[in-house]
């Protein structure tokens, strides 16, 4: 087991304009498993996972106190490259949100854009990222189909084939499967308990059932604030801290 810190956020601060969303947030996270974020609607969840590969950069009048460093480097320090950051760092959506192109173009959009690879060189890492998104056997009879074509479940698995592609050793998942059925959820869930084993998982759930079947570590935050931080099992059964207790027991969010 390597456990060595994949992330590590100190005194992370995070405003919208004047308005600070996550206040003084301190925690590691390690390079394996997955790591899951919970906690009430406005809490931060999604702030801070945006921070891991700088995703905020984009929104107008956001600002970061404290650092988050990936493996042990500030990722905004001024000479860190955000594109780079990105390929090492993907992301995962609430809503599937595949380009409008075919189901090859999409899971080839990051391979095009990082480097120039030859056609064989681009369906061999194509059909690789699609079976590790559990969607090659679905789909690879109509790799030159619309992805639109595909349900939304296999919308979702296409998305992390298309993170996937470019070999992150992080992917971040904000809600993955609050949109999808409870099949297309379940096959989600099984994907990131799967890819969890080799690379560093960090996903943010509203559902109460879902980090303890997936998350090794649970992190859980109220008004912008880290209230606990743990193995999953303890942080749903003994919880160190009321307001953990009560947000896990369904009692408030
Ligand atoms: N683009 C933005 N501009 C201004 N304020 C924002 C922006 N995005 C988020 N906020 C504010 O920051 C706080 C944290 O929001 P965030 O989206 O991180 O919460 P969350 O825990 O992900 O919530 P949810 O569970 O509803 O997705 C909220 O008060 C929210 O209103
Ligand atoms: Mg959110």
């Amino acid at each position: 087991m390597n456990d060595a810190v994949r992330f590590r956020l100190e005194a992370l601060t995070c405003r919208y304009g004047p308005a600070a969303a996550v206040h003084g947030v301190t925690l590691d996270i390690p390079a394996q498993g997955v790591t899951a974020f919970i906690g009430p609607s406005g809490c931060g969840k999604s702030t801070i996972l945006r921070c891991l590969n700088r995703m905020n950069d984009v929104i107008e009048g956001f600002s970061v106190g404290g650092r988050v460093l990936l493996d042990g480097e500030d990722v905004y320090a001024p000479g860190f490259d955000p594109v780079e950051l990105r390929r090492r760092v993907g992301m995962v959506f609430q809503r599937s949100n595949p380009f409008p192109s075919s189901i090859l173009d999409n899971v080839a959009y990051g391979l095009r854009l990082h480097r120039r690879p030859t056609r064989a060189e681009l369906e061999l890492a194509v059909e690789e990222a699609l079976r590790a998104a559990a969607l090659w056997d679905e789909v690879k009879d109509r790799l030159d189909a619309s992805a639109s074509s595909l349900s939304g479940g296999q919308q979702q698995r296409l998305c992390i084939a298309r993170a996937l592609a470019v070999r992150p050793e992080v992917l971040l998942f904000d809600e993955p499967a609050s949109a999808l059925d409870p099949i297309s959820t379940a096959r989600v869930e099984e994907l990131v308990t799967e890819l969890g084993k080799r690379l560093t998982i960090v996903i943010v759930t509203h559902n109460l059932q879902q980090a303890p079947r997936v998350a090794d570590r649970t992190a859980f935050f109220l008004l912008g604030k880290l209230v606990e931080y743990g193995p999953t099992v303890q942080v749903f059964t003994t919880p160190a801290e009321e307001q953990t207790e009560a947000y896990v027991s369904g009692r408030f969010g």
